[in-house]
Order: C-alpha cells, then sequence, then structure tokens
C-alpha cells in the first residue's frame, strides 16, 4: 500500500476535523479538549500530528507527539506518542509502523533520549518495533478507568 506521511499544519481545517472526531470518538473526550491537544502550544510546536494518505488523498491513518508534564507512571516532561489509529480495512500492511517511526524520528531531532506512550493492548505491536514495557498505570477519565501498559522506546 503506497502511503505518504504528513504533517498536519495549523489552517488545515478538513484533517484536523477528522483527527478531532476520531479524538472525540475513541478518546471519550469533549471538543474543547481535543482542540487542546491538537493545538501546538509550546515552543517546539508541539503537539505534531502527522496522517497517512492514500495516493487518492484519503486519510487512513494517524499519529501525535505531544509533550506531557506529568505523563502515566511518574513520568515527568517528556514526548508521549498519542492517538495512533490506521483505518480497520489497511492495517497489517505496514502503515502503523511507518507512524510511529515518524514519531521516533522526531524525538530524537528533538534531543529527547527517549520517547513514551501508554496502551491498553497493543503492547505486542510495540515491542516488536523494540519498545520496552515500564510498568502498569491507571488512566482515568470521568467515570471511565482503564489500566494501561507504559512503553517508552529508546531513541539513541
Ligand atoms: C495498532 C495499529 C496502529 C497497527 O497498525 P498497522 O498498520 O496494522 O501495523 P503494521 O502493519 O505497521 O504492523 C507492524 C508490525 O506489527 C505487527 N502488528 C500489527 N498489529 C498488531 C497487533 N495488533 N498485535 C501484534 N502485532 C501487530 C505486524 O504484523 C507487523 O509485524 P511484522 O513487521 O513482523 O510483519 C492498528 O491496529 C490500529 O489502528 N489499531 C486501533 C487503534 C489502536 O489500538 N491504536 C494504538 C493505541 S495505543
Amino acid at each position: 500500500m503506497r502511503v505518504t506521511i504528513e504533517r498536519i499544519m495549523p489552517g488545515q481545517d478538513e484533517k484536523i476535523a477528522l483527527i478531532r472526531a476520531y479524538l472525540v470518538n475513541h478518546w471519550c473526550i469533549s471538543e474543547e479538549e481535543a482542540e487542546r491537544h491538537l493545538a501546538p502550544h509550546n515552543t517546539l510546536g508541539l503537539p505534531q500530528s502527522w496522517v497517512a494518505v492514500l495516493p487518492t488523498r484519503v486519510l487512513v491513518g494517524h499519529v501525535m507527539l505531544a509533550l506531557e508534564r506529568n505523563g502515566l507512571c511518574g513520568v515527568k516532561d517528556q514526548p508521549w506518542l498519542q492517538a495512533l489509529f490506521v483505518q480497520e480495512s489497511l492495517r497489517m500492511q505496514g502503515i502503523g509502523r511507518i507512524l510511529v517511526r515518524v514519531v521516533e524520528e522526531t524525538g530524537r531531532r528533538y534531543g529527547y533520549r527517549f520517547v513514551y506512550l501508554d496502551t491498553i493492548r497493543e503492547m505486542h505491536f510495540y515491542r516488536n518495533l523494540g519498545w520496552e514495557e515500564i510498568g502498569t498505570d491507571v488512566w482515568a477519565r470521568g467515570a471511565e478507568k482503564d489500566t494501561v501498559t507504559v512503553m517508552r522506546k529508546r531513541l539513541d
């Protein structure tokens, strides 16, 4: 499957609207909170989002790199891979791997030693890509609670 990876830039309203809808539906957060996640809010220009796009210009995947002041498992001021998804009909064709690599390269370029993420059940996918588990924590939003595994990738 031939996809190109494009960074979402401010003003690309159509792409941003699609990602906002994903965050609201899959993360169960409000529109306002999704907006905050998507708007660059520090000097590195993080969070940054990328989309995987088919030659037909259809968006089939997304990933985001965000700086978390207080991450899970007591991780402070580190970059986190968030909101990775690939359209269901196009999974297992290498698109997820490419999106993860983009995040790792960006973290490396900014001089970070590690990039982090939390996941409920995709540990095997990330282990395959060289990530290690560092612990578990509870992810809570409103009444919703999940135990997540926190993982990191060494970037040097
Ligand atoms: C997880 C997800 C992003 C993977 O995307 P993908 O495009 O199917 O992944 P890839 O095709 O790049 O797979 C890369 C490698 O991981 C393996 N892999 C893919 N999905 C896997 C899974 N769910 N469990 C275990 N291994 C997996 C592939 O076989 C491949 O291994 P290989 O190189 O040895 O063949 C996709 O399944 C998804 O969008 N899931 C729903 C959203 C989600 O769970 N996001 C992660 C939240 S933390």
